[in-house]
């Protein structure tokens, strides 16, 4: 009689005998996967786990201090906070070539977190969420497939690097699997469904060049996207949604004035894998009144845009 209860006490012990009294390290990304990787390793080896939070500049509005405290204050996780939103748009400055910001960006992040995790003394693991699909490779997030179309950001080759041994407690489970053994873990529901967010973040939904004011307009409006698709209970029919700010400005008339301002994307898509989607069929009524709070609650954006393609042919982010 299999329950996710046993499993869970399974796979504890299973991490007690791989890992002994060495320290492990986990790059907590703030997704499910690695969320549950770590949650699970905590419960398993305690204090001996340290998380590195890479926080790159490029997470959504609150997304970081959202995380960062959930898990130190209500999981009881070491975690450290990596700071270098600095760094990362520093050297995102004036790049708009997709493939040059993911490399960009996954290698400095690479950097990073080998430098935070340098300074804890005798790390021997690495955590990893690394899912079943992951390695049959059939589907991933974090390589397979899908990396001839683009470079997919992970940790790929710092273990060997760095020297250290990996600890992948979820390698047997689906990612349904995974939701039930996090809410086990007593992770919040709202965390657990959580729709995916790619490593490279909001560099990839900023087609062209990145800025810090894109950014702001960028976080401000997903976030009323969001709260919109929330508010309509339509968040869990949804696999992925969120906003893109387009590399134009278009005139548009406000009051008495005219406008010169940033064009918005909307996105959302339903999907079973993430290799293949379809565009969400909103109501016109939904789509009208998201774009007018966000025209009206977010200075810099005069027009939104729907996209309606789904993949093939188009890919979900939009870089
Ligand atoms: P695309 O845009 O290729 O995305 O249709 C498929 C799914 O993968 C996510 N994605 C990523 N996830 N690192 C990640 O961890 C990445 O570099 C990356 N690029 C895309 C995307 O959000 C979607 O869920």
């Amino acid at each position: 009689d299999w329950t996710m209860g046993a499993y869970r006490e399974e796979a504890v012990a299973r991490i007690r005998e791989q890992v002994g009294d060495a320290k492990v390290i986990c790059a907590l990304s703030g997704g499910v996967d690695s969320s549950v990787a770590a949650a699970l390793i905590h419960e398993a080896v305690g204090d001996q786990l340290t998380c590195v939070f890479v926080d790159h500049g490029l997470l959504r509005l609150n997304e970081a201090d959202e995380v960062v405290a959930m898990f130190r204050d209500h999981m009881n996780l070491h975690v450290i906070h990596a700071q270098e939103q600095e760094l990362f748009l520093g050297a995102l400055e004036g790049v708009s070539d997709p493939e040059t910001k993911r490399k960009t960006i996954g290698r400095l992040f690479i950097d990073v977190f080998q430098k935070y995790a340098d300074q804890i003394d005798g790390a021997r693991f690495l955590a990893q969420g690394t899912l079943y699909p992951d390695v049959i490779e059939s589907v991933s997030f974090s390589g397979g497939p899908s990396v001839t179309i683009k470079s997919h950001h992970n940790v790929g080759g710092l273990p060997e690097k760095m020297g250290l041994k990996l600890v992948e407690p979820l390698r047997e489970l689906f990612k349904d699997e995974v939701r039930a053994l996090g809410r086990e873990l007593g992770l919040p529901a709202h965390f657990i469904g959580r729709h995916p967010f790619p490593g490279p973040g909001l560099a990839i939904r900023c087609p062209g060049e990145i800025t810090r004011d894109k950014l702001e307009i960028l976080r401000k409006a997903d976030a009323i996207y969001i709260d919109q698709i929330r508010k309509h209970g339509l968040y869990d029919e949804i696999w992925q949604a969120f906003a893109a700010i387009l590399p134009m400005r278009t005139v548009g008339v406000m009051g008495d004035g005219r406008t010169y301002d940033y064009a918005l994307a909307l996105r959302a898509v339903t999907s079973v894998d993430g290799m293949t989607a379809d565009y969400y069929p909103f109501s016109h009524d939904f789509l009208g009144e998201t774009a007018t709070r966000i025209i009206n609650e977010v200075k810099g954006v005069n027009r939104v845009f729907y996209d309606c393609t789904s993949k093939p042919p188009g890919t979900i982010e939009l870089e």
